[in-house]
């Protein structure tokens, strides 16, 4: 599973991770210290067991830049991820205790920097963790910042959630991130596969997101996906599907303004795509 950082603030529990050593910005220096020899091994086996899924499964633009987060047998050293990846598309990745409130969220990638965790989960958490974990954000999200479409779109996010934070409207906006960036699918020649960090760090819903005949998988839709609630605790019933990274820039380029506008006139759809017909 994967959550974004946007859910912060709407779970009962306080985050897992040391906020004290934070900067202002949420932003810390990666505890490399900090892990144990376990901490490596839980890290290489994760990687090992969630590469050897992929093919069939994930994006083939995934498959191709994965192995620029480096050598899988130890956590890696985010300085060294970095030189690579900001040759690659002017992009860092800064460490954080864990999930981190939306504004800051936001800041961060409207400035080409993302955030990732720098714990890892316990042995015991192995299949399942309810937080995102230094393998979530790095195997799930890094790679595609490698990717040029993707990474000025992610930026455009940070932005646009600035924005849809001063008119109110965070929530539909992060709907987008949740289907996109998270639990995103695309079509590629060979079929449909996916792309989102969500699925990509999930051994489970790698397999169901893009094979099990119990989900919804709909053409990407502004209007729809931003309607669309969703559930952080389980499979996603519903799936939206682009048919290229220039294709989802494209259609979220216009200025949102109006759209959330409309939006709040409609009536929103459940996780499982039934309409959902307000009390008001
Ligand atoms: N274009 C959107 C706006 O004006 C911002 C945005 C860009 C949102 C890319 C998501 C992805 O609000
Ligand atoms: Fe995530």
């Amino acid at each position: 599973m994967g959550q974004a950082p946007v859910v912060y603030g709407q779970s009962s529990r306080p985050p897992r991770g040391d906020y004290s050593r934070a900067h202002e910005d949420y932003t810390c220096a990666q505890d490399f210290a900090a892990y144990t020899a376990q901490d490596h091994d839980t890290y290489h086996r994760l990687y090992e067991r969630q590469s050897a899924l992929l093919p069939g499964l994930a994006s083939q633009a995934f498959i191709d830049v994965l192995p620029r987060l480096g050598a899988k047998e130890r956590i890696p050293r985010f300085d060294d991820i970095n030189e690579a990846l900001w040759k690659a598309t002017q992009w860092e990745i800064v460490a954080v205790p864990g999930l981190i409130p939306e504004r800051a969220f936001f800041s961060l990638l409207a400035n080409r920097k993302f955030p990732v965790t720098d714990w890892i989960r316990k042995p015991e958490e192995f299949e399942y963790i309810v937080e995102p974990d230094v393998f979530h954000d790095l195997f799930g999200h890094v790679p595609l910042l490698f990717n040029p479409v993707i990474a000025d779109y992610i930026q455009r996010y940070g932005q646009g959630g600035l924005k849809a934070e001063e008119l109110g409207h965070g929530e539909m906006l992060s709907r987008l991130y949740w289907y996109t960036i998270e639990f995103g699918l695309i079509r590629e020649p060979q079929g449909v596969r996916a792309y989102g960090a969500g699925i990509l760090s999930s051994s489970g819903e790698l397999q169901y997101s893009v094979q099990s005949p119990e989900p919804r998988r709909l053409p990407l839709d502004l209007m729809r996906t931003m309607r669309t609630r969703y559930k952080i605790d389980t499979y996603q019933q519903t799936y939206f599907v682009i048919d290229s990274f220039e294709q989802l820039f494209a259609l979220t380029e216009p200025d949102f303004t109006q759209i959330y506008e409309e939006l709040s006139t409609l009536p929103e759809y459940g996780a499982n795509s039934e309409l959902l017909v307000s009390a008001d």
